[in-house]
């Protein structure tokens, strides 16, 4: 082949290389036109034999063409290249566009969990009747949780089988009414506080978790009478279970109390009439009560002839069971997405 041969052949290869890509539609059609041409064994590169053979006069002009009818073939690769990737990206805007005028997906909207709804709810009435807030530690000492409140030292209720006892003698508080004895001591008097929290015993069944709540109530000042005490009651009942709620007192003994009572509330479900869930006594026990033990007064420095006070200390779980009719008290713990969503 001369020189002549050689550029007629370049040309043609240039133009059918360029013509075929300008019709592939895929990225790796488009190497495999261009390899075919300019790759190691590709039709313009077998030509570079035939440079060699030409006389040394021509081969400067034979390598000019070689490079164009390159340049030729990779410049429209390039291009092609270009233009699939810009049909690629129109594509996709055209086909992943945003409906905006889609329904939106609604949001899951946590009101809260049952027990936190029924505590809120719990101190929202006291504070409406003029109870302030005030919080104590779980962890505490045995002067709190116990001795400062008139607990005997062999009282059965500081047995191991019901505190959880921490190693170094602190123990986990078992009720909330040792912030009873802390706001005592940090306080002015007059005092009326209520304190909600979490308590620890060592207790599981049905009814019963090693971890609960209490809100404890304690009210103090001159001439607080027992009186007092059921007219604040009754009005919580008023104001928990609805408008005519009967509650009534029951005798009891709690050491920090002296009288103490249990309250009982009117059976929300049968009213008074019995029912399974009041195991027809057409009542239900939901919390305990008292006028404050003078030992009580005196372990915290307070004149129990010049003052008195009342105290009451009721349980969250116990109150949301009944007015959520949920029956096992370890639906509140386990977080089952399922039992929650019902609130
Ligand atoms: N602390 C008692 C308990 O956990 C409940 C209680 C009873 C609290 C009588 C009081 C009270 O303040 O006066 O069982």
């Amino acid at each position: 082949m001369d020189i002549q041969g050689l550029q007629s052949k370049l040309e043609e290869l240039a133009d059918e290389a360029v013509g075929k890509l300008a019709g592939v539609e895929q990225k790796e059609e488009a190497i495999q036109v261009k390899n075919r041409y300019l790759g190691r064994s590709g039709s313009v590169q077998e030509l570079m034999t035939v440079l060699r053979e030409l006389p040394n006069e021509d081969k400067p002009v034979a390598g000019q063409a070689i490079n164009q009818a390159k340049q030729a073939i990779q410049g429209a690769f390039d291009a092609r290249l270009k233009e699939l990737a810009q049909r690629e990206l129109e594509r996709k805007m055209r086909e992943e566009t945003l409906d905006v005028t889609l329904p939106g997906r609604k949001p899951e909207v946590s009101l809260g969990h049952p027990l936190r709804q029924v505590e809120n709810e719990l101190i929202a009435i006291f504070e409406e009747m003029g109870f302030a807030v005030a919080e104590g530690p779980e962890i505490e000492t045995d002067y709190f949780n116990f001795e400062a409140l008139n607990f005997p030292p062999d009282h059965p209720a500081r047995d191991m089988q019901d505190t959880f006892m921490l190693t170094d003698g602190r123990l986990l508080r078992t009720h909330t009414s040792p912030v009873q004895v802390r706001t005592m001591q940090a306080y002015e008097l007059p005092i009326q506080i209520i304190s909600p929290g979490r308590v620890y015993r060592c207790d599981s069944d049905l009814t019963h978790s090693p971890v609960f709540h209490q809100i404890e109530g304690l009210l103090i000042d001159e001439e607080v009478s027992m009186a007092d005490l059921k007219g604040t009651l009754t009005e919580f009942a008023q104001r928990c279970f609805g408008e005519g709620t009967q509650i009534r007192f029951r005798p009891s003994y709690f050491p920090f109390t002296e009288p103490s009572a249990e309250v009982d509330v009117e059976c929300i479900f049968c009213h008074g009439d019995g029912c399974r869930v009041c195991s027809d006594t057409g009542w239900l026990e939901i919390l305990g009560s008292g006028m404050v033990d003078p030992n009580v007064f005196e372990a915290s420095g307070i004149d129990p002839e010049r003052y008195s006070g009342f105290a009451f200390g009721l349980g969250v779980e116990r109150i949301a069971m009944l007015t959520r009719g949920i029956g096992d008290i370890r639906r509140f713990f386990e977080n089952d997405q399922r039992f929650l969503e019902q609130f």
